[in-house]
């Protein structure tokens, strides 16, 4: 199964793409997460992206292609993968297809979660992230039993620091005006489903399920 996931900042897409890894047994791969743990060991590529994340911007193609090109290449996404964040852009979209064309390769599923704009300002400014594991929680619509503490893990909880109102509204503008023609993209390449991610977690989460499982039969 080769999945892409698509959605505005906040739509959820890190959230529901933990359990679709864990369902169809193929691995996560967020582009978002590689540049933040490249930023926090301090390494070339941390050192390259921190001032995109930081702006709110997006990190240059050529940087970001190749970093896919070779993670998909890796052994554990020859039975499939899921990718969370890319592509973005339209000559991110050309990429990958001329990628998966070289390895024979085919995507299955484009899956877009839909969410108002409002709401994915309150789901982004009230995350919080576990340091050590990376399970994202929010203040009101996912919080951790303890204050600051992650449930499976028990780390230290931080707030990123691209999810100040400023940087978020950065964000969702880069997002219509360079990832969302991507939705065209691959609904004229008949992979594109949406799926209403306003309702809650477990609610969008069983809407998933049901598309996966119209692909099995
Ligand atoms: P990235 O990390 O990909 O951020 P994003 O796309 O802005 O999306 P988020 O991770 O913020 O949101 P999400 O959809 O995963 O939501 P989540 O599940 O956490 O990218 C960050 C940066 O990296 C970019 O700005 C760019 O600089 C760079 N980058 C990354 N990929 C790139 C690329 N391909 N090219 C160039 N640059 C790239 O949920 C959000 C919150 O809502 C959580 O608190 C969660 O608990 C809560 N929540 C989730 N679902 C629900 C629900 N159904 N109901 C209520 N609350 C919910
Ligand atoms: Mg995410």
């Amino acid at each position: 199964m080769r999945i892409l996931l698509m959605g505005p900042p906040g739509a959820g897409k890190g959230t529901q793409a933990e359990r679709i890894s864990g369902y169809c047994k193929i691995p996560h791969i967020a582009t978002g997460d590689i540049f933040r743990e490249a930023i926090r060991s301090g390494t070339d590529l941390g050192r390259q992206a921190k001032s995109y994340l930081d702006a709110g911007e997006l990190v240059p193609d050529a940087v970001t292609i190749g970093i896919v090109r070779e993670r998909v290449q890796a052994l554990d996404c020859k039975a499939g993968f899921l990718l969370d964040g890319f592509p973005r852009t339209i000559p991110q979209a050309e990429a990958l297809e001329r990628l998966l064309d070289e390895l024979s390769m085919k995507l299955d599923l484009v899956l877009n979660i839909k969410v108002a704009p409002a709401v994915l300002v309150e789901r982004l400014t009230g995350r919080r992230i576990c340091r050590q594991c990376g399970t994202s929680y929010h203040l009101v619509f996912n919080p951790p039993k303890q204050d600051g503490i992650c449930d499976r893990c028990g780390g230290e909880l931080y707030q990123r620091s691209d999810d100040t109102p400023e940087t978020v509204s950065d964000r969702m503008r880069v997002y219509t005006n360079k990832t969302a023609p991507l939705l065209k993209f691959y609904r004229q390449r008949g992979l594109l489903r949406d799926v209403d991610g306003e309702p809650g977690i477990d609610a969008v989460w069983d809407a998933i399920l049901g598309l996966l499982g119209s692909l099995d039969r």
